[in-house]
């Protein structure tokens, strides 16, 4: 019998951003693994099988959720956001390549979900507009100093530039050492985007500049974006500004 895994996307929060693709994942699985937030996210269904664990512990869940697939199970594993960025779809390949011949024969599937960068982005314009890139401030899986480097090259490259993980409760200062980072690269009117628990409904949205980012909180809920230096805000009479970078830099459009 060849077991099936899926890693599903289950996008920033709201249910409508499920995708069908991911639904039908969903309902056709006999066990679902995750990170136990997201699996609060999922309707549990009668005889389907649910593993809830730490957010710590994705080697581990990526492990047992193909030992179970290798058993003959179709399984699920579900990650918030996209499965691809910063989540359980790298973890399950990571296992796969160190782990027995077996689990190379698995049908796999990744099921993609609408990233917060992304999300965030759509609530306040266009801000990835043009070139951009996205960076993780944790520095778990990296060193801060690779991290700072990165950093310095995106913002002289002139990206615009999504920070996922900012912070978190044993990492609450290292959104505040990027900030001064990057205000030695960039213009202190560079527009900066806060995005928290975007499509939830604790969601909190705050257009800021580099100079007084440091005034807005962020916790590991949040998305930030950071402009370029061609980003823009349109602001406007009675709606919320809209933030975008246009698609052409500055003078390629003679
Ligand atoms: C471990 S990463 C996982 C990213 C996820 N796979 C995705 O594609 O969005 C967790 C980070 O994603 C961001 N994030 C996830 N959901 C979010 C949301 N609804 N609003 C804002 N940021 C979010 C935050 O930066 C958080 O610290």
């Amino acid at each position: 019998m060849s077991g099936r895994l899926a890693v599903i996307g289950l996008g920033p929060g709201d249910a409508r951003y499920l995708t069908r693709e991911a639904e039908d994942a969903l309902a056709s699985a006999d066990a679902v693994y995750g990170y136990s937030a997201y699996l609060d996210r999922v309707p549990s269904r009668p005889g389907q099988a649910r593993h809830g664990s730490d957010n710590r512990e994705e080697p581990a869940r990526a492990a047992a959720a193909l030992r179970h697939a290798a058993e003959g199970a179709n399984v699920a594993v579900v990650s918030g956001g996209d499965p691809g960025v910063f989540a359980m779809a790298a973890a399950v390949c990571e296992q796969i390549e160190a782990g027995p011949p077996g689990w190379r024969a698995l049908d796999v599937q990744i099921v993609p979900g609408i990233t917060a960068m992304l999300a965030v982005a759509a609530r306040v314009g266009a801000p990835l507009g043009h070139d951009f890139c996205a960076i993780s401030l944790s520095d778990n899986l990296k060193p801060w100093d690779l991290i700072e480097r990165r950093l310095a090259a995106a913002a002289a490259a002139g990206f615009v530039i999504a920070l996922y993980n900012p912070a978190s409760r044993a990492r609450p200062g290292q959104i505040g050492k990027a900030l001064t980072l990057l205000r030695r690269h960039l213009p202190a009117a560079t527009a900066i985007i806060f995005g928290r628990a975007v499509s939830r409904p604790d969601e909190q949205l705050t257009i800021t500049t580099l100079e007084d980012a440091g005034r807005v909180p962020a916790d590991m809920a949040t998305l930030i974006i950071v402009g370029s230096r061609d980003t823009r805000v349109i602001y406007r009479e009675d709606e919320a500004p809209l933030v975008y970078t246009p698609r052409a830099v500055a003078g390629a459009m003679a």
